[in-house]
């Protein structure tokens, strides 16, 4: 139960603004954040962070743009449609694989995603980022911040929402800027308007209260207490540490299972990109594989029914833009050994379905 919220009251308020600066001092510490290095509560989850870097820093050089999932694909949309810029390119893998990250230009921007939700990929590390690049990476790190040792020496710009790996009430934002984004911030004025919401700089300047506290607008003070209590929830187990370690227990007991497995497979395809919080199956046998695309979606429909119909599972299809399959969240609020008791019942699920199909043929 969550205890000591202060909702109904004003986040501007004294005690209001301690909590908002709560949140971030117990995030920076969990996450080993440079003392240099800022973070802000923003509006609009993790898509308010994002737009925010994107609209207020880029357009300054060229950009290279990841994409390997519906969310990187949004990010290039952005980027190319609605910001329109013009010395933009787009390196674009499908769902299952990586795009050649050795493309990246160290005197350009560079917009990517640590882990591709709706694919279930992640990049292995940063080794292909320069530590003495002249452009800036801006690095949506949703699902990824809290279960992976991000490199902040490789990452000007990192973004993530309460709701995912920490499993807190969706709401505000977090925004991480180093110094080199905040120099940028500083120093360059993008030629479109940037709304309010978005606004980072007043007169030029780094507006320093947001990252004390002083939120662009009104959070929820009961999400945030929320957050609080995640967060201290994390610290206890052990912090960062710990989070990880759990996310990768249940994805070595889903591998485990996969490895025994005839008809499933992660769509990552190489190990060592597997996501350890969003893990992502296909199905693989030939007579699924020669279905097509909408009676494939239907068996898998089949299969989350029933799996939901015995409350084993809930929301575990693929996301909508992502071939026909499970997904399995493996953030740190999961215990591994529901993951382990959820595995048997896939079998089932598929054991089901795959003899209805048949007999119905018959
Ligand atoms: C990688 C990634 N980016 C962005 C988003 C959007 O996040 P939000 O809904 O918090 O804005 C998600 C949500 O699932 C995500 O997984």
């Amino acid at each position: 139960m969550l205890r000591a919220t202060f909702a109904g009251r004003s986040h501007r308020s004294a005690e209001g603004q301690a909590r908002l600066k709560e949140v971030i001092d117990r995030s920076r510490a969990l996450l080993r954040l440079p003392s240099d290095y800022r973070l802000a509560i923003v509006p609009g989850s993790d898509t308010g962070a994002m737009e925010i870097a994107l609209w207020s820093l880029l357009g300054a050089r060229g950009v290279d743009v990841f994409t390997w999932d519906s969310f990187g694909e949004l990010w290039a949309e952005d980027i190319t449609q609605h910001l329109r810029l013009k010395d933009v390119r787009v390196h674009a893998a499908g769902y299952g694989a990586l795009p050649d990250l050795g493309a990246a230009d160290g005197r350009r921007d560079i917009v990517f995603t640590w882990n591709g939700t709706t694919s279930g990929v992640r990049v292995p590390d940063a080794d292909w980022i320069g530590e003495d690049r002249e452009g800036l990476t801006i690095c949506d790190a949703t699902s990824a911040a809290f279960a992976v040792d991000l490199p902040w020496s490789k990452l000007d710009v990192a973004t993530w929402s309460w709701q995912k790996v920490l499993g807190g009430e969706a709401a505000h934002g977090m925004l991480v800027l180093s110094p080199r984004a905040v120099a940028r911030l500083e120093s360059h004025t993008p030629s479109w308007p940037i709304p309010k919401l978005f606004r980072l700089t007043r007169k030029g300047r780094l507006m320093e209260e947001i990252f004390e506290g002083f939120a662009i607008n009104t959070p929820s003070m009961l999400c945030v207490q929320d957050q609080i209590d995640a967060l201290c929830w994390a610290e206890s187990l052990g912090g960062l540490p710990a989070l990880i370690a759990r996310c990768d227990r249940s994805l070595a007991a889903i591998a485990r299972w996969q490895r025994t497995s005839a008809w499933a497979d992660f769509l990552a395809r190489r190990a060592d990109t597997r996501s350890n919080t969003s893990v992502c199956l296909g199905l693989v046998e030939d007579w699924f594989v020669a279905l097509t695309e909408a009676e494939r979606r239907a068996i898998v429909n089949a299969m989350t029914e029933l799996l939901a119909r015995e409350a084993v599972a809930c929301d575990i299809g693929a996301y909508r833009a992502a071939p026909p399959g499970l997904r399995i969240w493996c953030g740190a609020t999961v215990d591994t050994a529901d993951v382990e008791a959820l595995l048997p019942w896939l079998d089932w699920a598929y054991n089901e379905v795959r003899v209805r199909y048949h007999a119905a043929r018959q």
